[in-house]
């Protein structure tokens, strides 16, 4: 069980990969305002959902006891970064405080996930 748990962690990794990357390598377009939802984004906040549950399961499955405030504010969170990317992933440019938005609320849930014990 413990190795099946820790792909899925790598895999959860790998979508915040996705998700973060796509926002940062487009940092330097904030100036200018010609940033966009990547797709690289919607995949990796559906890849954190998706494996996120999978986590929950998998705990629990184990008898782990999990941190459950944590995860539902990490849920919450990750689901408002969802519909955000979701109803604007086909717009050629999105405000940008919109798009700044998306990146800080990632970055809370990384800092919430590593920090909160
Ligand atoms: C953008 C959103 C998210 C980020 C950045 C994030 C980040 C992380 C990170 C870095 C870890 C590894 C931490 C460690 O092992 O100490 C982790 C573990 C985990 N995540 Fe997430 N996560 C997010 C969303 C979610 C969601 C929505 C769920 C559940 C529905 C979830 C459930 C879990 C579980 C169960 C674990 C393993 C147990 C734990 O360490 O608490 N995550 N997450």
């Amino acid at each position: 069980m413990d190795v099946l748990i820790n792909l899925f962690v790598a895999s959860h990794i790998i979508g915040v990969a996705a998700l973060l990357g796509g926002w940062l390598t487009q940092l330097k377009s904030l100036s200018t305002g010609d940033v966009r939802i990547a797709p690289s984004m919607v995949h990796g906040a559906l890849v954190m959902l998706v494996t996120g549950f999978i986590l929950v399961g998998l705990n629990e499955a184990d008898d782990v006891e999990l941190n459950q405030t944590k995860i539902s504010v990490k849920s919450l969170i990750l689901i408002a970064i969802l519909v955000a990317v979701f109803i604007k992933r086909k717009e050629e440019r999105i405000p940008k405080p919109y798009f700044a938005a998306i990146g800080l609320l990632t970055m809370a849930n990384v800092v919430i996930a590593t920090t909160w014990t």
